[in-house]
C-alpha cells in the first residue's frame, strides 16, 4: 500500500454506532470484554461448553512457550459436532447447505439429516479404501457440497484434511502431497467456470505420477467430462461413497488429535503446512462465529463467500457455521456468472442475512456499479463482513451504503490461517465502527502494537502486531519443522506471537491494519510469497534474476510486479521480449498458480543492490508503485533505479 494512501485512510474520523435495536438483540454485550479480560482461561473454558463432548475436560490452558494444549483431557469428534448432534436435538430437517451452482437455477438443498447421512457414507468409503485416523488427506475440490461432505468424514474418522485450493497447479498439489505424506486423495473430475467446464483430474494424474505413496485418489463427477483413469488407485465417488452403509458410529478423539493442515505462504520460498488441532480450533471457531456475526441459528441464513481452499472456507463454510447448526448458502460460481446482478439474486431470492467477503470482491462489485444491486431487495443482510486484506474506507463506506442500506454493521475482521479464527474485529451491537479499522481484539484475545524493542507503542502511533497470550485456535505448529515454527512467529519476541502484521493504535486505541510488514504478499486475499514467486521465475531457463515486489492495486489490494535479468544480453534478445515475458507469466502459473502471474514483468539489464550485494526491494517498490524514490545512498549504482523507472513503461506487459 503506498504511503500517501495509508496516511489519508488514518486520517478517516467517521465512526458508526451500533443501533437500539441491533444493540438491544444482540449476542454479546460490552461487558463480555470486561468478564474475559479478569481470566481469559477460564473465558474460554466457559467457551468449551458450545461443543458436545465425549469426554468433557477439566484442563484448560497448558502452556509451554511456543507450545500450547488446550482442554487436552477432553475428547471429542468434529464431525460428531457439525452434524449428528443437530440431528439428534431434534433439527434434521433444518436446512444445513442450500447449495448454489455456478449455472443458473442448478441448486441442492442438503438437511442436517441427510448431511449425517452422505458424510456417514462417505466416511465408511474412506475407511473401505484405507483411510484411518492420523492419515493425511489431500482434497482438491471446487465448490460442491462433497467437498464440505469429504471433509467431515475425514475428521470423522480422525484423519486430517490438507484443502488444497483447487486454482493451484499440479506442482502446488505434489508440492504439498509430498510435504505431508498424504496417501489419499478426494477430488472431481473438473469444476465449473461461468458455465465453462474446467478439468481438475489431470492435474491430480500429474501429481500422482511424483507422489508414488499415494493409495488412492477418490473422484467426484461434477462437469462429465472424459478423464484418464487408472483401475488401480482411482475411485469414483458415485461407485463407491453412494453404495455404502449410511450408519457411521464415530468415536471421540483427544482434544489435541490433529485436525487438519493448510498451507499457506511464507517468507521463505516453501510454503508451510499450518497444523492444527481439535478441540481448540472447535471452540475458537463456533464461539467467534456466534459473536461476530451475532448469530442466531433459528432464522439467519448465512452466507460466506470464499473457498474452501483457505482457511476463510475452512473456519466460516465448514466449521463455524455447521458448529452453530445454520443454515447457510454455498456459491459454487464467480461473483459475475451468469451476470453482474447475480450475487444480489442469491441475496434478494434465499433471504441472505449474514454475508461474510473479501475486500477486492466488494471493489470489484463496487466498480461494476450500484444499478447491478438496485433493483433488488437486499434488505435481509443485516451483517456484513470483511477479511483477509485491509478495506479500504471508499469499499467499506460502499458496502455500507449500497449493500447494507446503511443499516448494517460492518465486521471487518482481522486473522491468519495460523490464528485459526478471528482475533480482532468490532461486535455487532456493541462497537462503534470506523471504515476500514478492524478496531478491538475479541472477548479472550489479547493484542498489542509494539515498536521493534517488543515495548507497546502509544496511542496515534503504529508498530507491529503481536498477540501476547495463548488462545484456544492458535496453530499447533508447521508439518515437520517446529524450528520454523519457532523461528517465525515467536523468536523475534519471545513467549509472543509475531504476527507479520503492521498496524496502528489511533487516539482512541483502536486498530487499524496496514498490511504486512514482511516478503508475503495479499493479491485479492490470497497470500502469496515473493520469495516463492522469484524462484519460480529463476526455474525458468533464460533468467539469471528475479525481484518481486507486492504493488499497490485498486482492485486487488497488491498486485505481483517481477524485475528480472536474462542470462543472455538484452540486446541479443530485443526482439523477443514480449515473448519471454509471457512464457515466464506461463511458467509461473504452472510453478505456483494463475493467481501468482505477475502483473507486470520489467526485464532489465541489473537489479539495484546495496554493496553487500542484497536487492533493494523497497525501492523496486517505489518503482512499482511510482513514487518518489526512497534513500539510494546504500547502493553500488544509484544510477541503476532511475534506469529501471525508465524502463517500466517500456517492457512490460499487463493483463
Ligand atoms: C491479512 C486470512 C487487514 C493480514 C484470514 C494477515 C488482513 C493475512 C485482514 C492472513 C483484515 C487478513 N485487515 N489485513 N481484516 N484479514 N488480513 O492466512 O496481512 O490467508 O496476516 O488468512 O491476511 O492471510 P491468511
Amino acid at each position: 500500500m503506498a504511503n500517501e494512501q495509508i496516511e489519508a485512510w488514518l486520517h478517516e474520523m467517521r465512526s458508526f454506532e451500533p443501533s437500539a435495536t441491533f444493540a438491544e438483540k444482540a449476542n454479546v454485550s460490552a461487558s463480555e470484554y470486561g468478564t474475559a479480560s479478569q481470566d481469559p482461561e477460564a473465558w474460554w473454558q466457559q467457551q468449551s461448553k458450545r461443543l458436545t463432548w465425549t469426554t468433557a475436560p477439566t484442563k484448560g490452558l497448558e502452556w509451554n512457550p511456543p507450545f500450547a494444549t488446550w482442554f487436552a483431557d477432553g475428547m471429542l469428534n468434529a464431525s460428531f459436532n457439525c452434524v449428528d448432534r443437530h440431528v439428534e436435538a431434534g433439527k434434521g430437517s433444518k436446512v444445513a447447505i442450500h447449495w448454489v451452482g455456478d449455472g443458473e437455477g442448478e441448486e441442492r438443498v442438503i438437511t442436517y439429516s441427510e448431511l449425517q447421512e452422505l458424510v456417514s457414507k462417505c466416511a465408511n468409503a474412506l475407511t473401505d479404501l484405507g483411510v484411518s485416523s492420523g492419515d493425511r488427506v489431500a482434497v482438491y475440490m471446487p465448490m460442491i457440497p462433497e467437498a464440505v461432505i469429504a471433509m467431515l468424514a475425514i475428521v470423522r474418522l480422525g484423519a486430517m484434511h490438507s484443502v488444497v485450493f483447487a486454482g493451484f497447479s499440479a506442482d502446488a498439489l505434489a508440492s504439498r502431497i509430498q510435504d505431508s505424506d498424504c496417501h489419499f486423495i478426494v477430488t472431481a473430475d473438473g469444476q465449473f467456470r461461468r458455465g465453462v467446464p474446467v478439468p481438475l483430474k489431470p492435474a491430480v494424474d500429474e501429481a500422482v505420477n511424483v507422489c508414488p505413496n499415494i493409495e488412492a485418489v477418490l473422484v467426484v463427477e461434477r462437469t462429465g467430462t472424459d478423464v484418464a483413469w487408472n483401475d488401480d488407485i482411482d475411485h469414483w465417488w458415485h461407485e463407491t461413497v453412494d453404495l455404502s452403509s449410511p450408519i457411521h458410529n464415530c468415536e471421540g478423539f483427544p482434544a489435541e488429535h490433529n485436525m487438519f493442515l493448510m498451507y499457506t505462504s511464507g517468507t521463505t520460498g516453501k510454503p508451510k503446512g499450518i497444523l492444527h488441532s481439535t478441540a481448540g480450533y472447535l471452540v475458537g471457531a463456533t464461539t467467534t462465529y456466534a459473536n461476530v456475526f451475532d448469530i442466531k441459528p433459528e432464522s439467519d441464513i448465512c452466507w460466506t463467500a470464499a473457498d474452501i481452499g483457505w482457511i476463510t472456507g475452512h473456519t466460516y463454510i465448514v466449521y463455524g457455521p455447521l458448529l452453530n447448526g445454520v443454515t447457510q448458502v454455498m456459491y459454487e460460481g464467480l461473483p459475475d456468472s451468469g451476470g453482474r446482478d447475480r450475487w444480489w439474486k442469491i441475496v434478494e431470492r434465499l433471504k441472505v442475512s449474514i454475508l461474510y467477503t473479501a475486500p477486492t470482491t466488494i471493489r470489484t462489485l463496487m466498480k461494476w456499479g450500484t444499478e447491478h444491486l438496485q433493483p433488488y431487495d437486499l434488505s435481509s443482510l443485516r451483517v456484513l463482513g470483511s477479511v483477509g486484506e485491509p478495506i479500504n474506507p471508499e469499499a467499506w463506506m460502499w458496502y455500507r451504503e449500497f449493500v447494507g442500506g446503511n443499516n448494517c454493521p460492518i465486521v471487518d475482521t482481522w486473522w491468519q490461517t495460523e490464528t485459526g479464527s478471528i482475533m480482532i474485529s468490532p461486535l455487532p451491537g456493541v462497537t462503534s465502527t470506523k471504515p476500514g479499522a478492524a478496531m478491538r481484539a475479541l472477548p479472550g484475545i489479547n493484542v498489542d502494537v509494539v515498536d521493534e524493542a517488543g515495548k507497546s507503542v502509544p496511542n496515534g502511533h503504529g508498530g507491529l502486531l503481536v498477540i501476547t497470550k495463548p488462545w484456544p485456535s492458535m496453530t499447533r505448529g508447521i508439518w515437520g519443522d517446529p524450528e520454523r515454527f519457532e523461528e517465525t512467529y515467536w523468536s523475534k519476541f519471545p513467549g509472543i506471537y509475531f504476527a507479520g502484521d503492521g498496524a496502528k493504535r489511533d487516539e482512541d486505541g483502536d486498530i487499524w491494519l496496514l498490511g504486512r510488514v514482511d516478503d508475503v504478499m495479499n493479491v485479492s486475499g490470497h497470500r502469496l510469497s515473493t520469495t516463492e514467486i522469484e524462484h519460480a521465475i529463476v526455474g525458468f531457463p533464460a533468467v539469471a534474476e528475479a525481484a518481486v515486489v507486492g504493488a499497490s492495486d485498486e482492485t486487488t489490494g497488491q498486485a505481483v510486479v517481477a524485475f528480472v535479468t536474462l542470462k543472455l544480453s538484452e540486446d541479443e534478445h530485443e526482439n523477443d521480449h514480449a515473448v519471454i515475458i509471457e512464457a515466464i507469466r506461463q511458467h509461473v502459473s504452472k510453478a505456483i498458480s494463475p493467481i501468482a502471474k505477475p502483473r507486470q514483468i520489467i526485464l532489465t539489464p541489473e537489479l539495484p543492490k546495496t554493496r553487500s550485494g542484497k536487492i533493494m526491494r523497497r525501492l523496486l517498490k517505489d518503482v512499482a508503485e511510482q513514487r518518489t524514490l526512497g534513500d539510494v545512498t546504500t547502493l553500488t549504482d544509484p544510477t541503476v533505479v532511475a534506469m529501471i523507472s525508465g524502463l517500466m513503461g517500456q517492457h512490460s506487459t499487463e493483463d
